[in-house]
C-alpha cells in the first residue's frame, strides 16, 4: 500500500487483493461478541467533512473506534472561506493537532490530492469523495460485496447505471473493477456521461433492458441534482421509464444477479421501494461491508506494514476487556 488512498487508479491488483483480503479477515472477526481490536491504539483518525455525508462518515468512525484509534469529527460545512483557503487551514490546524490518518470529503475534485501532496500534513490521507472525481473507499466496498456474491471478478459482468457524469462512485468502480478484472457497462442518458468515457477502461450502452439479462450485478446511481445547474432530462418520469430498475427489469436480471446502491437512493427515480427492499438487493450489506472495508484501509495505511494482516489474529481479540494490557497489538 502507498501512504495514501486518493483514487482506485492508484492500486494494483495486488493491493485491491490485499485490501479485500484483510476486510474479509477483518469481518470475520467482526463476528466476535466483543469488537473491537487494540492495533490503532494512541493514533487519532481525523474524519474532515466538506460536505454532507451520512453513511461514509459513520462508516468511517465506526471502523476508526473499532480499531481503538481516536476519532476526530470535524465537520467543515458552512464556512464562509474560500475552499482552497479552508482546506489548507484546517489542514495546518489538524497538522498540529497530531492526526495520524485525515479522512476527507470535499466537493471540489483533486481536494484529497491537494491534501496529500501540498506539504500541508504528514498524515494519511484517505479520499472519501472528491466531487466528481473519485470515492475509492466505496468501490472497494462494493468489490467486497461482489466478490462475495459472485465469487470472483473474471468475465463478471457489473452494470452501472444513471449520473454517471457527476458519480464519483462510478469513476471509482470502473476503474477498480477493470484492475479486478471484471467487465463494466455504464448506462445513462447521453448529457448524463462525461466526455472522455470513450477513454474508460468500460463499454458504454444507451438501452437498459438489452443490458439487463447479461448483468451478474446492477449497480444504480442516485441523479446528483446538487451538482446539476441545467436539465439533463427531460422529466423524472421520463428518466424512470428509460433508466430506473422496476419490478419488471427486476424479473429479466439473471437468476444470481445482485442489485447494488451506494445511498442514498431516491426511491421511486433510479430505482423502487420494491426493488430496493427485494431479496436481490444487497443494498444493506454494501453498508455493513463498509465498516469492514474501512477498518482494513486504515489499518494496512496505519500499520505501516503490508504484511500486518498477519497480525490480526484472533489471539490478540481482547476477550473481555478491550482496554486488556494482554491485548496489545
Ligand atoms: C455517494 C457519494 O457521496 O458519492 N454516496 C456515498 O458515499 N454513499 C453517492 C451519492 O451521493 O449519490
Amino acid at each position: 500500500m502507498r501512504r495514501h488512498l486518493l483514487s482506485t487508479a492508484d492500486l494494483s491488483q495486488d493491493d485491491a487483493v490485499l485490501i479485500l483480503d484483510t476486510a474479509e479477515e477483518i469481518a470475520r472477526l467482526a463476528a466476535r461478541p466483543i469488537k473491537k481490536l487494540p492495533t490503532l491504539r494512541g493514533r487519532t483518525v481525523v474524519n474532515l467533512f466538506f460536505e454532507d455525508s451520512t453513511r461514509t462518515r459513520t462508516s468511517f468512525e465506526v471502523a476508526a473506534k473499532r480499531l481503538s484509534a481516536d476519532v476526530i469529527n470535524f465537520s467543515a460545512k458552512g464556512s464562509s472561506v474560500s475552499k482552497g483557503e479552508s482546506l489548507k487551514d484546517t489542514a495546518l490546524t489538524l497538522e498540529a493537532m497530531g492526526a495520524d490518518a485525515v479522512v476527507v470529503r470535499h466537493s471540489a475534485s483533486g481536494a484529497a490530492y491537494r491534501l496529500a501532496n501540498a506539504g500541508w500534513t504528514t498524515s494519511h490521507v484517505v479520499n472519501a469523495g472528491d466531487g466528481t472525481h473519485e470515492h475509492p473507499t466505496q468501490a472497494l466496498l462494493d468489490a467486497f460485496t461482489m466478490r462475495r456474491h459472485l465469487g470472483g471478478f473474471d468475465g463478471r459482468r457489473v452494470t452501472i447505471v444513471g449520473d454517471v457524469l457527476h458519480s464519483r462512485v462510478a469513476r471509482s468502480n470502473v476503474q477498480l473493477l477493470a484492475t479486478l478484472g471484471a467487465r463494466v457497462t455504464l448506462v445513462a442518458p447521453p448529457t448524463l456521461l462525461p466526455v472522455g468515457v470513450a477513454n474508460w477502461p468500460c463499454e458504454v450502452a444507451y438501452d437498459l433492458d438489452a443490458v439487463i439479462p447479461d448483468s451478474d450485478a446492477i449497480m444504480m446511481l442516485r441523479v446528483q441534482r446538487e451538482r446539476m445547474n441545467g436539465g439533463f432530462f427531460p422529466t423524472q418520469r421520463e428518466y424512470s421509464r428509460r433508466y430506473g430498475l422496476d419490478a419488471q427489469r427486476l424479473a429479466r436480471l439473471p437468476d444470481k444477479a445482485i442489485v447494488m446502491h451506494p445511498g442514498p437512493m431516491v426511491r421511486g427515480m433510479e430505482i423502487s421501494a420494491e426493488v430496493a427492499d427485494s431479496d436481490r438487493s444487497v443494498i444493506v450489506e454494501q453498508v455493513a461491508n463498509g465498516v469492514s472495508v474501512r477498518m482494513a484501509v486504515l489499518y494496512l495505511l496505519l500499520s505501516g506494514n503490508e504484511s500486518a494482516i498477519g497480525h490480526v489474529a484472533p489471539q490478540e481479540y481482547p476477550h473481555e476487556n478491550t482496554e486488556s494490557k494482554g491485548a496489545a497489538a
